[in-house]
């Protein structure tokens, strides 16, 4: 290994562990004083603010791989965007606030979430659909894909788990494009969770289905966080894939232009993470995964995951804050 990538690595410890985790924690503060108030945009925009001004300080030389959206459509933490105040290359890939209706409307499992990897690393998602399907760890390599029908890939599943098809339970968002994709489910006797929102925190829990009663991830979500929910999958261990849904010229035209104009392509975990990534979320409403800001008298608190794939390292991060001026309070 070279002295510089070997200098990367050890900055990508030290920088981000702990440094990764303030800005997802500030931005989550500052959506947080907006939860409930039923104003998404308002509560995104506060995050977003928070989340650009705690990267800017970041030791890296950052560039947005996963963001807000693409340049024209956003003004902020777009798609290409540079950030940090120097250091080592590196791929940022974001979402200020995950489940922006959740947090509008108070709801749990609004998250903010941050990764970091060196350049060249995460899969540039451009801003259209994916079809993800997403296990935890300890099963047989391709135990499910894209491939396969539904019904083929929750039978192996259970097959591999050693349990019948009826207990095992997929995870899929609560949307019209999905009425099919839940009548083949039905159909084997499996379960299934519906989620009004937020599909990254749905594929992580598939990492410990004893305690989320989540086996498989199945569906269709946003392609930016797919790449989120690759990298925090790279970091916890379990498998995932994704393709594109190029189904305009449009879109196709957009993913070319980060050469991803194949529409029949299956991204694999590898694919979409291609090396070391460090991953942070902190939650904004409580959910199954972390509980929300609390604001006491005198005391902010926040609760936040910090995950390091090479290192196999998960932080749980709960943290006190007193002083408010830090959060523009
Ligand atoms: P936002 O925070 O951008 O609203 O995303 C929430 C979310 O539920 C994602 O988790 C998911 O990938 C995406 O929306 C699905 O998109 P849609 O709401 O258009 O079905």
């Amino acid at each position: 290994m070279s002295e510089r990538v070997d200098e990367d690595l050890q900055s990508l410890d030290r920088v981000l562990s702990i440094e990764i985790a303030r800005v997802t924690e500030r931005a989550a503060v500052a959506a947080a004083t907006l939860r409930g108030r039923g104003d998404e945009r308002a509560a995104d925009r506060a995050a977003v603010d928070a989340m650009k001004r705690e990267l800017a300080a970041l030791a890296i030389q950052g560039t947005i791989v996963v963001g807000e959206g693409e340049k024209d459509q956003v003004p902020s933490l777009y798609i290409g965007e540079q950030i940090g105040a120097g250091g080592f290359s590196a791929d940022v890939a974001l979402d200020p606030l995950e489940g922006t209706t959740l947090c509008a409307k108070s709801l749990p499992g609004a998250l903010t979430i941050l990764a970091i990897a060196r350049q060249g690393s995460l899969m540039h998602a451009p801003d259209v659909y994916m079809e993800k399907i997403a296990v935890g760890p300890g099963f047989p390599d391709g135990i499910v894909s894209l491939d396969r029908s539904p019904a083929d890939n929750l039978n192996a599943l259970a097959a591999a788990k050693g349990v019948s098809v009826g207990q095992i339970t997929a995870c899929i968002l609560d949307r019209p494009r999905h009425a099919k994709l839940i009548e083949s489910i039905r159909e084997t006797g499996a379960a299934i969770r519906l989620i009004g929102d937020g599909d990254i925190a749905g594929v992580i829990q598939t990492t410990s289905p004893a305690e989320t009663g989540i086996d498989i991830y199945m569906g269709i979500g946003g392609a930016p966080e797919g790449v989120l929910a690759a990298a925090a999958l790279a970091c916890m261990g379990g498998q995932m894939e994704g393709r594109l849904q190029l189904n305009t010229g449009e879109k196709r035209t957009r993913a070319e232009k980060l050469g991803l104009g194949d529409p029949d392509r299956i991204y694999r975990l590898a694919d979409m993470v291609r090396g070391d990534v460090v991953f942070a979320a902190t939650g904004v409403t409580d959910g199954n995964l972390l509980d929300g800001v609390r604001f006491h008298q005198g005391r902010i608190e926040t609760h936040t995951l910090v995950m390091r794939m090479q290192t196999r390292t998960i932080r749980d991060i709960r943290a006190r804050h007193y002083e408010f001026e830090k959060f523009g309070l």
